[in-house]
């Protein structure tokens, strides 16, 4: 297998489409059941909007993106450009496809306006940046997962970036034991999922 990390390209998108969907949460597909809205909430906003802050493992062979890393240097700042951007696109797919049961509408609703509680602002300041990582089974417990983290550590570093985090559910054990080895911590617990975090220094 020959792969590369690289930067991500505005041309992959339906190929993180593809992959936001496979590997999601099968609670939220369920409740979200079109890969395109699915993304429309976790994986396109970075794609047309934090390009330049996400990277992409590439097989060389088959041509083909195998898996992503996206985030943002400033989590406040993309979740109020989120709200303005996506808010209406997804509420307008969410009509197309005749979605409007109250579960979805309520994960859409905490989706699109995270807590603004003080202990949210706090860890906002001290883990500016977050990320979303997923890699397709077959390239999975392949060391892919760990060469993208520490491909956005160094950028994150570049950027100044002083700590970042990341939301993962509570029921995703693998998930959790990869962050906690690549040294991140427990740093707030919601009611279906947990918070992770890393300070940086240079
Ligand atoms: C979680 C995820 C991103 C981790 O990426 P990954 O590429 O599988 O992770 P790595 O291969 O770097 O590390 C995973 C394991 O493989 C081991 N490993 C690392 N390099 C290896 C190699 N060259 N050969 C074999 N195993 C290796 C690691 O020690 C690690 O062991 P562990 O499972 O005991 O912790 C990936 O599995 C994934 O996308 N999962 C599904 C979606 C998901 O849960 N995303 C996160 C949502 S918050």
């Amino acid at each position: 297998m020959t792969i590369v990390i690289q930067k991500l390209e505005r041309k992959n998108e339906d190929a993180l489409i593809d992959i936001c969907f496979i590997t999601g949460d099968k609670f939220l597909k369920k409740t979200f059941p079109n890969p395109y809205l699915f993304s429309l909430f976790w994986c396109l906003y970075y794609v047309r909007y934090e390009t330049n802050n996400c990277f992409v493992v590439f097989d060389l062979k088959t041509k083909k993106v195998v898996g992503y890393i996206l985030s943002t240097l400033n989590t406040e700042i993309q979740e109020e450009d989120f709200k303005e951007k996506m808010a209406p696109i997804i509420k307008q797919k969410m009509k197309e496809l005749h979605i409007r049961s109250l579960r979805s509408r309520l994960v859409a609703l905490f989706v699109m306006n995270k807590p603004k509680t003080k202990k949210r602002k706090r860890f906002l300041n001290e883990y500016p940046g977050h990320l979303h990582i997923d890699i397709l089974p077959d390239y999975q417990r392949q060391g892919f997962g760990h060469r993208l983290m520490n491909t956005l550590e160094s950028h994150f570093k570049e950027k100044c970036v002083t700590g970042y985090h990341l939301e993962v559910s509570s029921n995703n054990k693998l998930g959790i034991s990869f962050y906690r080895k690549y040294g991140l911590e427990l740093i707030s617990k919601n009611r279906f999922s947990l918070i992770f975090g890393k300070k940086l220094t240079k």
